[in-house]
């Protein structure tokens, strides 16, 4: 048994990988990853020296990178990999066409020559656009992105999709709320500003602050993604969330009252390009059909992420300096290729 996670040394995959290679001790987990500024293998080292974990550098657009990796035999392909950031997809689009859109499409031919048992693919509640007051996003809703990092997002489920319907491909589609917790890279809104509490420093809150997220702590979201992986319909799509939509303003307030700073910290900045009001994702199907809903209640889950972000103060400042790459070239003698930082 091997499951061929892409994007594992990202923040979601790592947590996925971290949790599977000890759930299950008898599956290989190869970690395959391009090692971008948000690849992060200081997010592997609790678990790299077990040996069914095994690290391979390469990119999902790149069909010989994705065939010298993946094993004859393999049991899954869990897709994590993705340009993951709003903000820098409004600043340039092109890389997240390239690897969101062209990179699946890589992995989708792939896996269907190699006859991979089943493709996972991790989406996002953005694809369903902005929600209006009370409504929430359901599975059989319209597709409706707004951000160019969202519409990649879309256009990779369609071929997810598409490689199902015409090839009977076993897919699986995962559309996740805003995940938060340890090994996040602080360029989105809860680490860099639990960090920025931290310190004391002001905390950017864009436009009025009104928008609302559905916060969801990401060992939930894994904790389904192994449910989906192992008992999910073939060609269904499942939605993961918090059942937790909160505005950032709101959410930023509790935060500064857990560490103990003002709320003089927040500053209203200029807002993003056609920013998304309110996302609020619908997971009734995947409570009926597999059984799994959120358990860790956001004031919890937030008070053991700013702990986690206190003890690991270091981890944060090597990712914002860009240092952690020397963890890969400790670790394999190379060096990575991009060295871009937030
Ligand atoms: P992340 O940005 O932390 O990690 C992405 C990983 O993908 C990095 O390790 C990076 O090196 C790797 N990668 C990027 N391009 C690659 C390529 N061409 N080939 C191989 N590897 C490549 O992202 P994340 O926050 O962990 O998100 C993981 C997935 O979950 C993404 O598909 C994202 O769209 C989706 N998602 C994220 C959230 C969230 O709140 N973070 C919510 C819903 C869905
Ligand atoms: O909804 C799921 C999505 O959640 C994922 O698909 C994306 O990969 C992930 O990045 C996240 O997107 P968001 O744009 O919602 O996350 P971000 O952390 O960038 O922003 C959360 C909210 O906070 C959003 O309304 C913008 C706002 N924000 C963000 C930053 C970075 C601020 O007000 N200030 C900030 O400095």
């Amino acid at each position: 048994m091997a499951i061929f996670v892409t994007g594992g040394a990202g923040f979601i995959g790592s947590q996925f990988i971290r949790d599977t290679v000890v759930q299950n001790p008898d599956e290989l987990v190869i970690n395959f990853d391009a090692l971008t500024y948000a690849g992060n293998l200081e997010n592997l080292a609790p678990v790299d020296h077990l040996p069914n974990y095994r690290m391979v550098k390469g990119d999902i657009c790149s069909d010989a990178d994705v065939l010298a990796a993946i094993p004859d035999g393999c049991s899954a392909v869990v897709n994590f990999a993705a340009e993951s950031h709003v903000d820098r997809s409004i600043l340039s689009a092109t890389e997240f066409v390239k690897t969101n859109v062209l990179g699946t499409q890589t992995l989708l031919d792939i896996a269907r020559h190699k006859k991979v048992g089943r493709f996972v693919h991790i989406s996002t509640d953005e694809v369903g656009g902005s929600m209006e007051p009370n409504q929430w996003f359901s599975e059989d809703m319209p597709l409706n992105p707004s951000s160019p990092y969202a519409a990649s997002k879309t256009a990779a489920e369609h071929l997810v999709r598409a490689a199902h319907h015409t090839f009977g491909l076993d897919t699986v589609i995962t559309r996740t709320s805003n995940n938060y917790g340890p090994y996040q890279f602080p360029e989105k809104l809860l680490p860099l500003a639990i960090s920025n509490a931290l310190h004391g420093r002001n905390i950017p809150v864009y436009g009025d602050g009104l928008q609302e997220r559905d916060w969801i702590h990401v060992a939930d979201n894994t904790r389904a993604l192994g449910i989906v992986l192992r008992r999910g319909r073939s060609g269904q799509t499942y939605h993961i969330g918090g059942r937790n939509p909160l505005k950032n303003l709101d959410v930023l307030k509790i935060l500064l009252k857990a560490v103990g700073q003002p709320e003089s910290l927040l500053t209203h900045v200029t807002d993003r390009l056609g920013h998304d009001r309110r996302y609020a994702i619908d997971c009734s199907k995947i409570l009926a059909e597999l059984g799994w809903e959120p358990e860790i209640p956001f004031e919890e889950g937030l008070a053991s992420t700013i702990k986690w972000y206190q003890d690991n103060q270091k981890w944060v400042e090597r990712t914002r300096s860009g240092e952690y790459k020397e963890y890969y070239r400790r670790m394999y003698g190379e060096t990575s290729a991009d060295t871009t930082n937030a």
